[in-house]
């Protein structure tokens, strides 16, 4: 088990909003956002339906922390609570997101919990993932509905969030392919690619210039 389970014991014991998530999720949560917790993270959540996650995120992250949901229906405003703000429109709107970092220009965490209509979740990936902090996290969960035909998905089709992720490998690697594929934004800033069950993360971080020195042990006669 990753962290301290604290993640586990919320939703077992979650007798207040609605919270629906999968069980083997909150090992990854706990291994990529551990980093976060008490440091007055703003994490980004889109999907929101009974706000129970942004409840629990609130507890997680602790005193300092904000937390943002974007969900389409406006009945979820009514989850708003002290640290907990939720703007209410579509995931694949860019005025929207102008709107947020306008408001929050720095945010740590997005995870992508909205549509999981394939075309939705590669689109927010392209308004989102630049905008994210230099060492933040973006995660993607339900991704199983990218194999599904009623969200757009289909086994290695070609314009699903899976296949664009498989994409995003070379692009880690540009630096390698001898000019077949020049280093991207994505490249310089990316540290990290986590595949699960259902669930991507990206984790940030500036990347330097590609180094390999060799070394040697020092030899110190008697
Ligand atoms: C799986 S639920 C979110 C569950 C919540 N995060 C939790 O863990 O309990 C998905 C939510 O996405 C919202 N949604 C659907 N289409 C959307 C869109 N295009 N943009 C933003 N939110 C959307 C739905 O209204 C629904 O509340």
């Amino acid at each position: 088990m990753n962290g301290d389970g604290f993640l586990h014991r919320y939703f077992l014991n979650n007798g207040e909003k609605r919270l629906h998530k999968w069980l083997h999720y909150f090992d990854i949560y706990e291994r990529h956002f551990e980093r976060f917790r008490d440091k007055s993270p703003v994490v980004l959540e889109i999907g929101v339906a009974g706000g129970g996650s942004l409840a629990m995120w609130k507890g997680y992250f602790g005193p300092g922390s904000k937390i943002i949901g974007v969900d389409i229906d406006p009945q979820c405003k009514q989850h708003e609570a002290e640290d907990i703000e939720i703007f209410i429109g579509s995931q694949d709107d860019p005025a929207l997101f102008d709107t947020i970092f306008e408001k929050y220009p720095h945010v740590d965490i997005v995870i992508d919990d909205g549509s999981h209509i394939v075309h939705h979740i590669v689109k927010s990936f392209l308004m989102l993932y630049a905008r994210v902090s230099v060492r933040g996290v973006y995660l993607i969960e339900d991704l199983h509905t990218n194999y599904w035909e009623e969200y757009g998905g289909g086994l290695k089709k070609a314009d699903t969030f899976i296949e664009f992720a498989k994409s995003r490998i070379d692009d880690l690697n540009a630096c390698h392919t001898r000019g077949a594929l020049p280093p991207t934004g994505f490249t310089a800033g990316t540290d990290a690619m986590s595949f699960y069950d259902s669930v991507i993360v990206f984790e940030k971080r500036p990347q330097g210039m590609r180094q390999t020195p060799i070394t040697n042990g020092m030899f110190f006669p008697r």
